[in-house]
């Protein structure tokens, strides 16, 4: 844990992960370090889960260096007039860039089979020959022509559509938040704007890009997966509590789903041979650690000093 102080002495305190870069950089504009304060003006945190934390009495905002907003009891804040701040945004590009890599690196089957070549080590000079007999069993499915189906047109989700257009997918989408005709409107790149039930029937892979609430936990259930197309592909790189893991392991298991990909493995999934479990690396680069510390920190820093709720 540390502390930095801003002039006028103003406190925000960081509980763990937050980007060391991030804060260095902005330290050389307006912060020193001080690791003394336990009763902060602010705290900027990353994933430490703050549900059961007491708050002090001079709290006035937590920033989240991230997206999701699930590890900060929002409803508590609220009552208690503690303004909230995420960094919409400042992750969007390394989440996109890890949508499209496993997008492209799991229908060609390049994890499974990366896996079994090094399986391989040992076989000596029979190495050459058993890849060739053994490769068959990778043989992948291109992207370009399938229909890519988009859930969440917001920062990420409009960057992978377009994006997805670019290697000759067919990209729908559909937002929970926001009506068809704005999401075509917005997102002008998505082909088609439609409902989740028409995106779910027509999409060859699924990405979803929306927060986790009472309304979109568990999304991705039984019900939904029968209107999808068999074999359809799954990626999650949003919150792993947006689907039924129990319902995920049975369409996987019947050939429903083709493939999970997902940033939050659990034990219900990970076991399945067409998971591809990622340990949480969506935004995890040095770019977007230090976009999403540097928003926080200036959002909390106005807002401290001016009084300015600006969440971007
Ligand atoms: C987010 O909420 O921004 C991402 O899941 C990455 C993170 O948790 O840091």
């Amino acid at each position: 844990m540390s502390t930095i102080t801003l002039d006028k002495l103003k406190t925000i305190k960081t509980l763990n992960n937050i980007s060391e870069s991030g804060l260095n950089v902005f330290n050389k504009d307006s912060f020193s370090v001080d690791n003394n304060s336990e009763n902060p003006d602010a705290i900027v945190v990353r994933s430490f889960n703050m549900h059961a934390m007491e708050f002090g009495n001079q709290l006035k905002a937590i920033a989240r260096a991230g997206a999701g907003v699930n590890n900060i009891p929002v409803d508590k804040c609220t009552e208690e007039g503690i303004v909230v701040f995420n960094t919409p945004g400042a992750n969007a590009n390394a989440v996109k860039e890890m949508v499209l890599t496993t997008l492209i690196a799991s229908s060609r089957n390049l994890f499974a089979g990366v896996a079994w070549t090094k399986t391989l080590d040992g076989e000596g000079e029979q190495i050459p020959k058993l890849v060739e007999a053994g490769k068959k069993q990778f043989v992948g499915k291109e992207i370009k022509g399938k229909t890519l189906g988009v859930i969440g047109l917001g920062a990420i989700g409009a960057l992978v559509a377009n994006d997805a257009l670019d290697l000759d997918m067919d990209v729908i989408g559909f937002d929970p938040f926001i009506s068809v005709d704005t999401a075509w409107n917005l997102s002008r790149k998505v082909q088609r704007a439609m409902t989740i039930e028409q995106l779910f029937a027509n999409a060859d892979y699924i990405t979803v890009h929306v927060p986790l609430t009472d309304g979109t936990r568990g999304m991705f259930n039984q019900a939904t997966f029968s209107i999808m197309k068999p074999d359809v592909h799954i990626l999650n790189f949003s919150r792993g509590d947006l689907v039924n893991e129990t319902d995920m392991e049975a369409a996987l298991e019947s050939g429903k789903v083709g493939k999970y990909i997902t940033d939050f493995p659990n034990e219900h999934v990970l076991k399945m041979k067409n998971v591809v479990p990622i340990p949480h690396l969506g935004a995890s680069t040095k770019e977007s650690e230090e976009n999403c510390a540097i928003m926080a920190a200036r959002q909390v820093k106005d807002f401290l000093e001016t009084g300015n709720v600006k969440n971007s």
